[in-house]
């Protein structure tokens, strides 16, 4: 869901995100707003390096048990030369455009999503992971909690690989699913305005920012929503 024009203060922001479900915190990478651990900043200049733009495809913090559902991106800044947009990619249409034997083999398959790598040079690492593990695994196709659809919920950020079949297999099973996640027949894609708002579910697609834009800058804030509970 997108919003054009508005203007929101970060106490604002996560009211409108607390009228959803609780607030998520991520376990290694804090807030970064001055008084809003709640709240992400994303920005990017001409002195930022390789990975300061989100460019692979993923939904967010999915190697958590309960991974958090929704995500509230507030665009503040946008580059001059118009580029930063955000792709989006159905998970719902991508699961139901695979063929009937592909789905039949999915079906009942776990893959382990892992964020170990993301702690790399974290020296809270081994804290962080005592209380919160740093890998889980969930089903390859899952169906949605509120809509009961089936939906694909592998991304090429956290999963390692797939329980119980080769190397080459889980390899080459990923490899294919992220190409068919790539089909922009799945795809939406968002060309900010300062003041725009991204709302989506994680759960049934996964996004990705386009960097063609360095060394002009761009700054957002998001604030991501978990149950808790998990639905
Ligand atoms: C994100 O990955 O949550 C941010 C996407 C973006 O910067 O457009």
């Amino acid at each position: 869901v997108f919003f054009r024009e508005q203007t929101l203060t970060p106490d604002q922001h996560k009211d409108f995100a607390r009228q959803f479900a609780k607030i998520y915190i991520h376990p290694s990478v804090k807030g970064n707003v001055p008084g809003h651990p709640e709240i992400m900043e994303m920005r990017a200049d001409e002195n930022s390096k390789k990975g300061a733009v989100a460019e692979v495809w993923h939904s967010d913090s999915t190697a958590d048990v309960n991974p958090p559902w929704g995500s509230l991106l507030f665009m503040h800044e946008v580059p001059s030369n118009g580029g930063g947009d955000t792709l989006f990619a159905n998970m719902y249409a991508a699961y139901e455009a695979l063929s009937e034997p592909v789905k039949r083999m999915l079906e009942g398959l776990q893959a382990v999503h892992d964020s170990q790598h993301l702690y790399k040079g974290n020296p809270n690492a081994a804290a962080i992971q005592r209380e919160r593990p740093p890998s889980t695994e969930h089903p390859i196709v899952k169906t949605h909690p509120e809509t009961g659809r089936k939906l694909l919920f592998v991304n090429a950020v956290y999963c390692s690989h797939i329980v119980g079949v080769s190397e080459l297999e889980s390899a080459t099973l990923l490899d294919m699913l992220y190409r068919h996640i790539e089909n922009p027949m799945f795809h939406c894609r968002f060309k900010w305005r300062p003041g725009s708002i991204a709302f989506w579910d994680n759960r049934a697609c996964q996004h990705r920012a386009i960097w063609d834009f360095y060394p002009l800058r761009r700054r957002a804030q998001r604030v991501t929503i978990c149950d808790d509970p998990p639905m």
